[in-house]
């Protein structure tokens, strides 16, 4: 596998550590790019982590794993319960998407449980707070590679 695994986080997530710990955990965003970076040494792949608050920018780096990544790691955050144009953007890639929340938005409140990138995800893995990233990290390498021997 050449081409990286592209791991997209939407708004708040910077402040990954402080905002509500409760629900999110005390590592930080860069404790959770580094889980990712070390899981994807130990399968010989690589990674690509970004994060931001930007719905626009979320879309362009989307569309740029369509052709830069073997696969997709996405944390829409609360984009993913209100963009129709990410799940658009999201439609126009053939390689794996797989959806990440560190929490479980099922089990949170009702408008949390409509996720518009659920319909153009591959697959969802939520509720494993840091470890869900990694979880995703091991899922969307193994999808790129049955996809792509
Ligand atoms: C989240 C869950 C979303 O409902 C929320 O808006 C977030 C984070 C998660 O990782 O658990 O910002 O995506």
């Amino acid at each position: 596998m050449t081409k990286p695994i592209y791991v997209l986080s939407g708004p708040n997530l910077n402040l990954l550590g402080v905002r509500e710990p409760e629900i999110y955990g005390r590592e930080t965003l860069d404790d959770v790019h580094a889980r990712c970076a070390a899981r994807a040494a130990t399968l010989g792949a690589s990674v690509v982590c970004r994060q931001t608050n930007h719905e626009g920018v979320l879309i362009d780096w989307v569309q740029e794993a369509r052709t830069e990544a073997s696969a997709l790691v996405l944390n829409p955050a609360a984009f993913g319960h209100t963009s129709v144009a990410l799940l658009d953007a999201l439609k126009m890639l053939s390689i794996p998407i797989v959806e990440c929340h560190l929490s479980n938005p099922a089990a949170r409140e009702s408008f949390r449980r409509t996720t518009y990138v659920s319909l153009a995800a591959t697959g969802v893995i939520s509720g494993f707070g840091a470890r869900s990233y990694e979880l995703a990290v091991e899922a969307a390498y193994g999808l790129a590679s049955k996809s792509k021997p």
